[in-house]
């Protein structure tokens, strides 16, 4: 019966393909323009509940299949769903686009991790719980619009700013430009920020829900936790800028510390943004060990519970000379400082970047061309701390490959940006398992056994 029908179906829309042409056939107008002939297929009242029957059906077998997968299953379809947009957003301007994807991020338009990491993955630094080292770098939620969502997609922290203490608008747009062949971005942002009021009011108001999962996180009995899998709601790094006109650099740092570091699992100074006139100059031996001071001085003023208070980075640039980084890593070793991270954009144009014509644009390079200058510096400053602090890789990170080879050359956690910009979501669990994987490959047991392997 089924079989007869499908025949008849089938010889209704071939005579009318030969009739009026196929494309014609299926416009959702029931006339054409002034020819008054219909163009949607009219089928027998067989026909039509044939094919009425059959959607329905399969709708039902679907949402029938879809019901029996598990939720693992159905989160990583969705995952995986997201890379159909990817060649939309490419489309669209690139900071029109990024604006897109932080307010459907903000809204809880993207899928949610429920799957637990790696018990491999997770690990402990400055006393906080990690359940993967793949971060979320600066630049990407300048004004902690979406951190719920953004920790969501299973990053295992994420890093909101650079934020100015007074709200500017940074640099004449386009000031963002990808090199999407290349994997690479230059961007001359130069610190647009809401400025530390904005930001503290949206920070202060998930504070204390963040903390609660955080506790009731720690304390469930979940699967994922047995597993020694996820680990609650995820950490958020708080990276503090200048703003452009401002002549008391140490003072701008300071405000942000005061304002903000009561929501930060972790600050840090960012001096190394080449779209800020002067700002690299802080790196400078004297001037970084003055700013450092001043800064940790205003952290430690504050009143700290249990917990203390939030660990101090500084963010370096992949620039920098020899010179320039025995200077960092004296002074960072002298004043104790909790971290560096390595590294912020390159103003150096290495191939293929080079035979782009947009590299003549001014600003910071990112991406993939940035990895191997990047990892150069962070073997160099691994080398120079003598492993004795936490440093974070970033800097062309689009693998999980990647990921391990910063792991390997000295980083405890590892940052990304450009690689996330272009991938969306589907990355994060790509590159969570991607680690996963190399990890069991070298029979390494823990992300700390991997630091620095190959500075050894
Ligand atoms: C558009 C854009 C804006 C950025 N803004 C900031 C920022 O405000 N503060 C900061 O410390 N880094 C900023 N960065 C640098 C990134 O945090 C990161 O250090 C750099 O892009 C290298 O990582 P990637 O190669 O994975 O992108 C920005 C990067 C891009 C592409």
């Amino acid at each position: 019966m089924a079989a007869r029908l499908s025949r008849e179906v089938a010889r209704d829309i071939l005579r009318r393909k030969l009739m009026f042409g196929f494309a014609n056939g299926l416009r959702h107008s029931t006339t054409a323009a002034g020819g008054g002939r219909p163009l949607i297929p009219h089928f027998s009242k067989r026909g039509r509940l044939f094919l009425a029957g059959g959607t329905i059906g399969l709708a039902i077998a679907g949402a029938a299949y879809v019901s029996t997968v598990d939720g693992a299953t159905r989160t990583g379809w969705l995952f995986s769903a997201t890379t159909y947009l990817n060649p939309l957003f490419a489309l669209l301007d690139a900071e029109f686009a990024h604006r897109l994807a932080v307010s459907a991020a903000a809204r809880g338009w993207v899928p949610k991790e429920d799957r637990p990491d790696p018990p491999l993955l997770g690990l402990e630094v400055w006393g906080r719980k990690f359940s993967n080292p793949i971060g979320l770098a600066a630049g990407f939620d300048k004004n902690a619009e979406a951190v719920e969502g953004l920790l969501g997609l299973g990053f295992g922290f994420v890093e909101v700013g650079s934020v100015t203490p007074v709200p500017q608008e940074g640099n004449p747009k386009p000031r963002i430009f990808r090199m999407r062949e290349e994997g690479a971005i230059i961007n001359r942002c130069g610190f647009n920020s809401e400025g530390i009021v904005t930001v503290a009011k949206r920070l202060g108001a998930q504070h204390g829900k963040r903390k609660l999962d955080e506790t009731s996180s720690t304390h469930a009995s979940s699967d994922a936790e047995r597993q020694g899998g996820k680990a609650g709601p995820g950490i958020l790094g708080v990276n503090l800028g200048k703003n452009k006109t401002s002549e008391d650099a140490a003072g701008d740092y300071v405000q942000g510390v005061h304002t903000l570091s009561q929501y930060a699992d972790y600050l840090v100074i960012n001096i190394s943004s080449p779209n800020t006139p002067g700002l690299r100059k802080l790196q400078g031996r004297n001037q970084l060990k003055d700013l450092i001071k001043r800064v940790r001085a205003a952290r430690d003023e504050m009143q700290w519970g249990e917990e203390g208070p939030p660990p101090l980075l500084v963010k370096i640039a992949p620039d920098l000379s020899k010179q320039d980084l025995e200077d960092i890593a004296a002074v960072t070793l002298a004043l104790h400082v909790d971290g560096l991270i390595i590294s912020n954009t390159t103003i150096s144009r290495p191939d293929p970047v080079s035979k782009n014509p947009l590299a003549q644009e001014q600003g910071g390079l990112s991406g993939k061309p940035l990895f191997d200058l990047s990892n150069n510096i962070l073997k160099e400053m691994y080398i120079l701390t003598r492993g004795k602090i936490p440093l974070i890789g970033c800097g062309g990170v689009s693998s999980g490959e990647d990921a391990y080879k910063k792991i390997r050359s000295g980083a405890t956690l590892v940052q990304l940006y450009t690689a996330f910009a272009y991938g969306g979501p589907a990355l994060i669990p790509q590159i969570k398992m991607e680690l996963a994987k190399c990890l069991e490959r070298d029979g390494i047991k823990s992300i700390h056994e991997a630091v620095g392997i190959d500075c050894r």
